[in-house]
């Protein structure tokens, strides 16, 4: 798996990046270490990646993909949230590049046991982090009230929240991804059963508030201006529009301010021959930022 693993506009993120042998990079979704490989590899035993994830079965197998790299990597789970404090921690409190390529991994969407897929049947859990404390999917959907299911779907831009929520439940209890995904296909009318499949968004949804995931990206961009030196450059991958908004406005927000200056305008996007070879680049959006230090 690790090892057929295609970052996502990896050209473009060492692009606006801009490594320089002896810098401090910090990659804070680690993932299967596609982008952290490329950046370790252009540094010398004088700069530093700080490797991080909040999943720590990801972190492990990165670790073993990156193998021979390892003087310069310092691999620390954990986090968006407490990317500050760790990085005081580990004596490096400001970084000269820092990477968010944000969302799951593929090695998190097609692992059926962590429940992500609608499309494989395993436990509803969603915690990008195995072992971290909850709630599960599972919990939300068998224990939270029908009006709160029905706002963390509406949250996650699943429109029909309401109507799904009901059918959820009416269904308890529901133990499965695909029972799950079959009790939203039924409630929906047919007609609705259009472009993108129709457990799409819940799932989106439900994945989002499991992991707090809006609340962590919020965090990540409060801390840039405190965690990134005067000179040095943040990149951002998002994949839909939920997470590309508060990147856009924290970005504009900080070069507004004179605190930061903008690589890029306009977002940018894969070219069509990347999104033909790896068709999860086909969402991405890169925003790329340097920091000017006031
Ligand atoms: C799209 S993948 C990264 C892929 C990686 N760039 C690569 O090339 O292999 C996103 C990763 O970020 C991690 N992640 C997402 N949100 C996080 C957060 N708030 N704190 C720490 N890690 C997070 C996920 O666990 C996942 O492994």
């Amino acid at each position: 798996m690790a090892a057929d693993h295609q970052p996502v506009m990896l050209d473009e993120v060492l692009h606006y990046l801009d490594v320089q042998p002896a810098d401090v990079v910090v990659d804070c979704t680690l993932g299967m270490g596609g982008h952290a490989a490329a950046i370790a590899a252009r540094l010398t035993a004088g700069g530093k990646l700080i490797a991080r994830d909040r999943d720590v079965e990801s972190l492990e197998l990165a670790r073993q993909r990156l193998q021979g790299l390892e003087d310069r990597i310092v691999f620390d789970p954990g986090k968006f949230s407490g990317l500050r404090a760790a990085l005081t921690r580990l004596g490096f409190p400001v970084a000269d590049r820092v990477l968010a390529d944000c969302g799951i991994s593929m090695y998190q969407l097609k692992a059926p046991q962590r429940g992500f897929s609608f499309l494989e049947e395993g436990p509803l859990d969603m915690r990008m982090g195995a072992t971290e404390e909850g709630p599960t999917a599972g919990e939300i959907v068998n224990f939270y009230s029908e009006k709160d299911i029905a706002q963390i779907l509406e949250a996650g831009e699943e429109r029909r929240g309401r109507r799904i929520a009901r059918a959820i439940v009416r269904a308890r209890p529901v133990e499965t991804t695909t029972q799950l995904s079959g009790i939203i296909r039924r409630a929906l009318p047919p007609m609705d059963r259009s472009r993108i499949h129709p457990s799409t968004l819940s799932f989106q949804s439900l994945r989002l508030a499991v992991n707090q995931e809006m609340e962590e990206l919020q965090a990540l961009l409060d801390a840039l201006p405190e965690v990134v030196k005067p000179g040095g450059r943040v990149v951002f991958l998002t994949f839909h529009s939920l997470e590309d908004r508060p990147v856009k406005q924290a970005f504009q927000r900080l070069a507004r301010e004179g605190r930061a200056r903008l690589l890029n305008r306009h977002v940018a996007t894969a070219t069509d021959e990347e999104t033909r070879r790896n068709p999860a680049a086909r969402s991405a959006k890169l925003r790329a930022l340097e920091m000017t230090g006031s």
